[in-house]
């Protein structure tokens, strides 16, 4: 098959589908790639590291997208990429068809087979291709707190480690999941006094047992969020109800008691926001002073490091990438119930329950 890895064009967007080792496995299984110029440029790769993995450089998107069979993507096709839709073509990125109606529109009437890296869904129900990017925005929240927290930023001047003989920063964690989980890990590295809520007590069992007296875990619910929150310097929000807008578990009523300085950074913020007081923000202008506390709401966190969220993606994509270059999508989806779940759109027709009923199309089965 021919595939191509055109260049991210979203804003604020530099990672890239296939680290150049992942370009040079879907070659050793005897497919060309087609990589667009730059495209690794943001990521920490240059062209000639595609190149020395047996790439072939394309001068440009149009190209890129012409020539080949199957695009891999990080992003949803943007508005000018959508004159390269055609049918037939396979697309797999990540897509959130119910956030982008018109997109949806374009690949049922361009026939595009378009798979979606949010929705292949392995059998115990968990999402394999999005777990990649919450460990690695779980583990920058705490990098985004304590810089949030520095007097310059509006924080209260609080080192998460405290020093010898100074109390470290208490830090609060909402969800235990795998974004929460994984801040939790980097939290309890810096020394700072850890607090993790949820409403499952198995993921809070497994936290315990993994970092045993480091953290203290608490069951969530409105009474236990208000007693905490007064005492926390840090606060990330790392909820997740699937398919639903997160619960403001943080009241704006709370964030008045929550002390002078003290910083909210949340990445629920993609499904609404776990706090009344927040609100999406960028990485040109990542936080805002809102009732005393500094707001770190950056939508797309993993954008920061593209360098290791590349990587991160390439590991968890490749394997799915590799079935559908080998096999076609049909075969691969029917091997591969996980890949089946990803398929979103084929042959003009909606084919995931959930899209379809989000976007308000008819749900029909492939083949
Ligand atoms: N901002 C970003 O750049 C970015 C990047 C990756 C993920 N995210 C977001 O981070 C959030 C968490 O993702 P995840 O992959 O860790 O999800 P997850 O499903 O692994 O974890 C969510 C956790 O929230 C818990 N939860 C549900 N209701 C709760 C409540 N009332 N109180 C406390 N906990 C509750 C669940 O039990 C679960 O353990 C999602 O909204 C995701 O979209 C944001």
């Amino acid at each position: 098959m021919i595939v191509g890895i055109p260049r991210e064009i979203k804003t604020d967007e530099n990672r890239v589908a296939m680290t150049p080792a992942g370009a040079g496995a879907l070659r050793r299984h005897g497919h060309l790639v087609l990589v667009e110029r730059g495209a690794g440029l943001g990521s920490g790769f240059e062209d000639s590291a595609y190149r020395a993995a047996g790439a072939r450089i394309m001068p440009s998107a149009a190209a890129t997208w012409s020539k080949s069979e199957m695009i891999l993507k990080v992003k949803e096709p943007q508005r000018s990429e959508f004159r390269f839709l055609r049918p037939g073509l396979i697309v797999f990125t990540y897509l959130h068809l119910a956030a982008e109606p018109e997109l949806a529109r374009q690949l049922i009437r361009r026939r595009v087979a378009a798979l979606g890296y949010e929705t292949v869904q392995i059998e115990d129900g968990s999402l394999p291709l999005l777990a990649p990017m919450s460990e690695v925005a779980g583990r920058l929240a705490v990098q985004a707190g304590a810089w949030c927290l520095q007097a310059q930023n509006g924080g209260r001047g609080i080192l998460l480690s405290g020093a010898s003989g100074v109390r470290p920063a208490r830090i609060l964690i909402l969800g235990a999941g795998i974004a929460g989980a994984n801040a939790c890990q980097i939290a309890v590295g810096t020394g700072a006094e850890v607090t993790v809520m949820d409403i499952s007590a198995v993921r809070m069992r497994y936290l315990h047992d993994i970092l045993g007296g480091h953290v203290n875990t608490l069951m969530s619910n409105h009474a236990a969020v208000e007693e905490e929150i007064g005492q926390a310097d840090l606060v990330i929000g790392a909820v997740l109800l699937p398919g639903a807008r997160t619960p403001r578990l943080v009241t704006r009523k709370m964030v008045a008691r929550m002390k002078r300085g003290a910083a909210i950074v949340d990445l629920s913020i993609d499904q609404g926001g776990v706090s009344e007081t927040s609100r999406p923000t960028t990485h040109e202008d990542p936080i805002y002073v809102e009732g005393h506390v500094v707001h770190y709401c950056v939508t797309n966190m993993p954008a920061a490091v593209p360098h290791t969220s590349t990587y991160a993606l390439t590991n968890a994509t490749l394997s799915y990438a590799l079935d559908l270059a080998d096999h076609g999508v049909e075969k691969a989806c029917q091997a591969k119930p996980a890949l089946r779940h990803g398929l979103n759109v084929y042959n003009g027709h909606v084919v995931h329950p959930a899209v379809a009923q989000a976007l308000g199309y008819e749900v029909h089965e492939p083949w």
